[in-house]
């Protein structure tokens, strides 16, 4: 495993996370005896970052997550999590003491005296504008709940716009081989300001394995059936926003740049972190083989400048034209 400095956290967290919706909810069944376990897969392979929220399962990802700390007692991890979501999306809702309630409601789920971070998550835009917010949220690291604050945004407009405030120690924007538009014009500007970054729907939901095809079903409750075409919420958030067919033909020309010891996965991992503005890639696991094969995606060698122009220009001639400009 590597470790970057997260930003103006001042920690270091493994450049691998832990993604933690799946084991929560939206993503059809998942048995928490299996979900544990990829947590401890995930930490028995160096990950020490996990990245959370209180809506994921309705609690249910922090209260596992609480768990998992309690039995792992003694080593220190770095749990992100996020608040925002489990209201009306209109910016009023995002006030003081809705902030304190929902920080009280993580700290004790999790079983954290104090948040090592809590991120926006996915707030209106209005509120990247609202100085107050982020003095509510300055006002929380002061009275010692959180240790330290940022964002997740769906936009690259928004992310830039969020690190004018001195107090963001970091950003989470989806990010991957799929989905490009962040490299030009964000992550320089992060690393400028200290901001770490997050670069999460990493696998774009699983689409870059290369295990999915067009006879692929997913169950009802899996947001890849339900959200396909933004039913839910953004459209980004599932496959990064690309079209199912589309984007396995992509996969299919991707095929040829997998490193024979590696896995599709692992190079779109890898991909990640070859753009040093990113802290680390948060793909989300099931079970503790997808956990273990991720966090080895950290100690893979770097990919060629010949593999990085090819998925450039796969990228330009495919994928650019369906999602650059929307996000
Ligand atoms: N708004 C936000 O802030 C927001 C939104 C989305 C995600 N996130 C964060 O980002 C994390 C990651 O993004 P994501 O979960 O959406 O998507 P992802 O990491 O791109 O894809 C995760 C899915 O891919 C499959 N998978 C994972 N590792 C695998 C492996 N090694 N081999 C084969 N299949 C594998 C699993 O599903 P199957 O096994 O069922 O295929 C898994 O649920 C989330 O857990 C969450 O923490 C945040």
């Amino acid at each position: 495993m590597q470790y970057r400095r997260f930003g103006k956290t001042g920690r270091d967290v493994s450049v691998i996370g832990f993604g933690a919706w799946a084991i929560g909810s939206a993503w059809g069944q998942v048995d928490d005896k299996d979900s544990l376990a990829a947590l401890h897969a995930a930490a028995d392979a160096g990950v020490t970052l996990i990245d959370t929220a209180d809506v994921y399962g309705d609690g249910h990802s922090e209260k596992l997550i609480g768990r998992f700390l309690r039995e792992r007692k003694g080593e220190r991890f770095f749990v992100a999590t996020k608040m925002g979501r489990s209201v009306p999306q209109v910016p009023e809702n995002y006030n003081p003491e809705a902030f304190r309630g929902w920080v009280d409601a993580s700290r004790e789920r999790l079983g954290m005296d104090k948040l090592d971070l809590i991120q926006l998550h996915c707030p209106p835009t209005p509120i990247f504008y609202s100085p107050e917010t982020f003095a509510a949220l300055d006002a929380l690291v002061a009275d010692g709940s959180i240790a330290s604050y940022g964002v997740s945004v769906e936009k690259v407009e928004e992310a830039l716009k969020a690190i004018e405030f001195p107090g963001i120690a970091t950003v989470q924007i989806i990010f991957n081989i799929m989905r490009q538009r962040p490299a030009d014009h964000f992550l320089a500007e992060a690393k400028r300001r200290d901001v770490g970054v997050l670069a999460r729907v990493p696998l774009a939901s699983g689409m870059l394995t290369g295990k999915m095809t067009r006879s692929t079903r997913f169950e009802e409750s899996d947001h890849r059936q339900f959200n396909r075409h933004g039913e839910s919420f953004d459209v980004g958030e599932t496959f990064a926003g690309v079209d199912y067919e589309k984007g396995l033909d992509f996969v299919e020309e991707l095929r040829a740049l997998v490193p024979g010891d590696a896995t599709m996965a692992q190079l779109a991992l890898r991909w990640i972190l070859m753009n040093e503005g990113v802290t680390a890639a948060i793909p989300g696991a099931k079970n503790p083989d997808q956990a273990r094969a991720n966090a080895a995606a950290a100690d893979l060698a770097a990919l060629s400048p010949a593999s990085m122009s090819k998925i450039q220009a796969l990228y330009e001639e495919r994928v650019k034209p369906l999602v650059h400009q929307r996000w």
